[in-house]
């Protein structure tokens, strides 16, 4: 068969599963067609192409949960990939999550992947997978691509094996806190409010006001905002998890795919 319209499904709070997920497209050649389901409230997501591409960051090992509640509102019955994101310490069990979540929403895994994206919790003191996707890793996005649209042209939709164990890890606890807006840098643009895959943040009489409860630690708001009034304070919690992060996965890891 070959791949008319291909859909690309992505949460991506700091958008580097969304460039991962484009540069597969890349090497499909077909029309992309994005659902992007980080801020999404929509009951029912219908995919109706010939090929899904789904892709998730990685959370503590795991699907990131809000990413679970908007998965379970896709459905569709074509061919599909899975594709997770992570910084560079583990996949876990995230991609065998993903594997069954689409399965049971209809879809059928053909391939798979896990990519690196520089990690939300990077600062230049401690580089967390810094930079990337870079250009090695783009080069073997488009590689996988085509090689999923050479194995749907050999009519091949066989199901390969990804890693990771069931039941799953448990999930992550919060990090403690939320980023919080620095008034006198801030112009009330509202860039952080519309980035919150929660909804956590709202802008009321000229003030940000953020729900501490309801924030996942994605850094979206510190990344969307314009004028850099969106912090995360330095807890206690997320300064010993960087530190750890970055004493022990300093090594590079590579993308793997199944296919
Ligand atoms: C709360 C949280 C937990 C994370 N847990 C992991 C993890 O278990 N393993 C890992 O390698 N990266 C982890 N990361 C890093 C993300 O998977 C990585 O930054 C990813 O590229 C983010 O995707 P996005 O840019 O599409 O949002 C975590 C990030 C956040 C915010």
């Amino acid at each position: 068969m070959s791949v008319e319209s291909a859909a690309l499904v992505y949460f991506s709070p700091t958008g580097t599963t969304k460039a991962v997920l484009s540069k597969i497209g890349e090497g499909l050649a077909s029309k992309l067609h994005h659902i992007d389901i980080t801020t999404e409230d929509r009951e029912n997501i219908v995919v109706d192409d010939s090929l899904a591409i789904i892709g998730i960051p990685v959370y503590a090992g795991r699907i990131p949960p809000v990413a679970v509640q908007r998965l379970k509102r896709l459905s569709g019955t074509c061919p599909c990939v899975c594709v997770a994101v992570y910084g560079n310490r583990e996949v876990d069990d995230a991609l065998l999550e993903l594997k069954n979540l689409v399965t049971e929403r209809g879809f059928k895994m053909i391939a798979a992947g896990s990519f690196i994206g520089q990690h939300s919790f990077n600062t230049a003191e401690r580089p967390l997978a810094d930079g990337r996707p870079d250009s090695s890793d783009d080069a073997l996005a488009v590689n996988f691509g085509e090689g999923i649209a050479a194995k749907l042209a050999r009519n091949d939709l066989s199901e390969p094996a990804v890693p990771g164990n069931f039941p799953y890890k448990p999930n992550g606890p919060s990090l403690g806190g939320a980023p919080v807006t620095v008034a006198d840098s801030c112009d009330l643009c509202g860039e952080c409010e519309a980035s919150c895959p929660t909804h956590a943040i709202k802008i009321t009489d000229g003030v940000v006001v953020t729900q501490p409860d309801e924030c996942i630690g994605c850094f979206a708001c510190v990344q969307a905002c314009p004028t850099d009034a969106r912090v995360f304070p330095a807890t206690e919690r997320l300064e010993k998890v960087r530190q750890w992060l970055f004493d022990t996965c300093k090594a590079r890891k590579e993308p793997v795919t199944y296919i």
